[in-house]
């Protein structure tokens, strides 16, 4: 047996040493067949314990920091600083008092949101995935954010949108932030008018505008100028403003 090894020992290097970009390749091909689902658990995990080590806890800044160190190397699901400041200017504008979050993630965009949100701002953050969202949840807290500054839901977009009445009371939404399932974007943007729980004024950020899902909410946007209006574009997020109070028929409900 350790003979047979001692003689395929050579064979093997000889071979790694030839085939070195054919099997980076093989391996980059196994890579990219391993289900979305399981790199995004692996991808939470590392980076959650990247940021819990690396930052000072209950510095919103540091743990913002530590992500976009982690970033920069590793793949990571945060939007980054990019796209990061656009959510701040646009979060600084609007001074939102409700904000809904579909997608939490890491927590990133989170604690981006929560460090600008007036004192009585609030926070629902939507998370499908229980271990995603216990890890985001501790992230947050980690940047020293507490209840009920924020809530984490560890339920479907569809799930979140039908029980808001529940969560939010009479008061309505005023930033909904979408980095979740882009095939979900119109289908929840279109539960979130019916259950009327948008603002007069609500400003939508869309993630990954380049993704089929993103772009049918876009072509529905689009061909209704009256209810909405596409504003800045950062990347692949922009913000869509709209106009509730003209859309709906009925009583307004905020
Ligand atoms: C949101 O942005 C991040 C980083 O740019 C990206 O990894 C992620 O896939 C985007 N989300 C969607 C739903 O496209």
């Amino acid at each position: 047996m350790v003979s047979l090894m001692l003689i395929a020992l050579p064979v093997v290097v000889i071979v790694v040493t030839l085939c070195h970009s054919q099997l980076l390749a093989f391996c980059r091909r196994v890579c990219a067949r391993v289900p979305s689902f399981l790199k995004k658990k692996v991808c939470v995990s590392s980076t959650h314990a990247y940021v819990f080590t690396e930052s000072t806890h209950g510095q919103a800044t540091s743990v913002l920091a530590a992500f976009d160190l982690y970033s920069k190397t590793h793949t990571s699901f945060s939007i980054g600083p990019k796209k990061g400041e656009f959510v701040d200017e646009v979060v600084k504008r609007e001074a939102p008092l409700r904000v809904l979050e579909l997608g939490m993630h890491c927590g990133y965009t989170s604690v981006r949101i929560l460090r600008l949100l007036p004192t009585r701002g609030r926070l629902l953050t939507v998370e499908l995935d229980p271990l995603t969202a216990e890890k985001g949840e501790e992230i947050i807290l980690v940047a020293g954010f507490k209840n009920p500054q924020f809530q984490v839901l560890t339920f479907s977009s569809a799930e979140a949108i039908s029980s808001l009445a529940s969560l939010i009371g009479e008061s309505c939404l005023d930033l909904v932030v979408m980095d979740h399932d882009p095939d979900q974007y119109l289908e929840d943007l279109l539960a979130l008018q019916s259950c009327k729980v948008l603002s007069p004024h609500c400003v939508l950020l869309l993630n990954g505008t380049l993704q089929p899902g993103a772009q049918a909410l876009l072509e529905y946007i689009t061909s209704r100028p009256e209810y909405f209006t596409i504003g800045h574009q950062v990347q692949d997020m922009v913000e869509i403003h709209c106009h509730t109070s003209t859309h709906s028929q009925g009583e307004e409900s905020c």
